[in-house]
């Protein structure tokens, strides 16, 4: 087959015109081929073998540029890239590989293009287009990946417990692409993952994340979380999560299953944010659970504090796994601090002050709380399933309605420390900190605004009860 069409871009001409200086084959190689015959539109990013050196291959291209982009040559990979407006090129020698059983660093030899075709992740990721002047467009396939596309399938080029051992990365990558392409792995594959779970320990934290976070933003994410718990690696990448597995029963009382309670609600909330944190937020709200399970006779089952617990939790996962400890961590954190209050609203009547204090508490936090905690309602129940996403309708109004009434969301007291200690003629004292928090709860209870005058009113009113005594008295 011939796909001249997939290779339009003027880029393609000038690196078959510079490989053809250099007297070397190149290739259009793995994920610009896949997507484009996927017609995936993920043009930005090409990756080119070269028969030969991929790093004499890029300085090449980049002279016979107009913009003539600087090259960043990777030496001990050697491979190099540049960028030409918003596309980003990568060059590589084609290779012999394989890698040591311990660590990532390759052995490499330079082979030619079905060596490297050999040792790539899979079929539908070794597709190439040659870019050589009498041959340019023509598809390289021989691993029968177009099938494998139209098939939908992963499936290894090798014997998978040689690729999956190359690089234990791939694991997670086939479980990505199974979940960003809603492809099936093929049984053997699956299989080898299985037996080489444990082996995801020697790939740095980092790269796991980049596939954590690329199923996670997928369309359906629990399609991954499931094959990462059916296949083992879970376990080893999020353990909190197997720990929400399962389902006791003490004297004929049991509790949900956490764990796919906690799917259902990722693949929820995926319908109504495209915000990855948010997304973790979801995927962690109940992480406190495991821990803090508890039975008693009386009350059946709880999981006091599990928030808490929880939100702790967070903490250390993001640690662990070399997460950003920053303010995207510290969102997650407190959105599975408060993933339970708007739920407890949502069973009763909600009513004003209830509302003022979750938007005092969440503050700008507020909105990406409530898509929480209606993603949160997975209850079978129809009758619970309309009450509890009524009340929350009834929940967001009253939100607005609180914000055009009292600006809440980021409170600052109407009434400063400062002049409470000037009327009553104060040193920093206790008494201040009574008389703010009396003006904080009168105005989350709605018994005054959120202004100046009602608030200094009720310090001196306050003051009075407290003993004080104005300047002026
Ligand atoms: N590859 C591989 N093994 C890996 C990573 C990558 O064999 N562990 C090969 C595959 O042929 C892949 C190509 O390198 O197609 C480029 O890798 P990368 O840019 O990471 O992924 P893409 O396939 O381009 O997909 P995406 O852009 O969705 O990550």
């Amino acid at each position: 087959m011939n796909h001249k069409k997939a290779l339009k871009h003027n880029i393609f001409k000038i690196i078959s015109q510079s490989a053809k200086e250099l007297n070397l084959d190149s290739y259009v190689i793995g994920g610009f081929v896949r997507d484009y015959l996927l017609q995936r539109g993920n043009a930005k990013d090409i990756d080119i073998v070269a028969v030969g050196s991929g790093i004499a291959l890029a300085k090449q291209v980049a002279k016979n540029l107009p913009n003539k982009p600087k090259v960043q040559v990777f030496k001990t990979y050697g491979t190099a890239m540049l960028k030409y407006n918003d596309i980003e090129v990568e060059f590589v020698g084609a290779r012999k590989e394989s890698y040591n059983e311990n660590s990532r660093n390759p052995v490499v030899e330079n082979g030619t293009l079905q060596d490297d075709q050999n040792r790539r992740d899979f079929s539908i990721n070794a597709l190439a287009l040659d870019l050589s002047q009498d041959n340019f467009g023509d598809l390289l396939d021989p691993f029968n990946g177009v099938e494998d596309l139209q098939n939908k399938i992963i499936r290894t080029p090798l014997d998978p417990d040689i690729t999956y051992s190359d690089d234990p990365l791939r694991m997670m990558r086939a479980i990505r692409f199974a979940t960003q392409l809603g492809f099936t792995i093929e049984k053997e594959s699956l299989d080898a993952i299985t037996r080489n779970n444990n082996r995801i320990k020697i790939i740095t934290k980092e790269r796991i994340v980049v596939e954590l976070n690329k199923i996670l933003e997928s369309k359906t994410p629990s399609i991954g979380f499931l094959l990462l718990e059916k296949t083992g690696l879970l376990k080893h990448i999020l353990p909190e999560l197997t720990a929400l597995k399962g389902i006791d029963e003490v004297e004929g009382q049991r509790h949900k299953d956490n764990f796919y309670h906690t799917l259902e609600v990722v693949d929820n909330i995926a319908k109504h944010t495209d915000d990855v944190w948010l997304r973790w937020a979801a995927l962690l709200h109940d992480i406190g659970k495991a821990p803090t399970k508890k039975f008693s006779k009386k009350v059946g089952w709880t999981f006091h504090a599990h928030e808490f617990e929880g939100s702790k939790m967070v903490y250390h996962l993001f640690k662990r796994l070399k997460m950003p400890l920053n303010e995207k961590m510290k969102f997650v954190q407190k959105l599975v601090f408060m993933s339970s209050r708007p739920i407890v609203l949502a069973q009763d009547i909600v009513t004003d002050s209830a509302v003022r204090r979750l938007v005092f508490d969440a503050g700008d936090y507020v909105d990406d709380l409530m898509t929480l905690c209606e993603a949160d309602i997975t209850t079978k129940n129809p009758k619970k399933f309309n009450k509890y996403h009524n009340n929350f309708k009834i929940v967001r109004e009253k939100i607005i309605e609180v914000e055009e009434k009292d600006s809440i969301r980021n409170f600052q007291p109407p009434v400063t420390g400062e002049e409470i200690m000037k009327t009553f003629n104060l040193k920093p004292s206790r008494e201040i900190g009574i008389i703010k928090e009396a003006i904080k709860e009168a105005i989350l209870e709605g018994e005054i605004p959120n202004d100046h005058e009602a608030a200094f009113n009720l310090m001196l009113e306050k003051g009075k009860a407290l003993g004080l005594k104005t300047k002026d008295e």
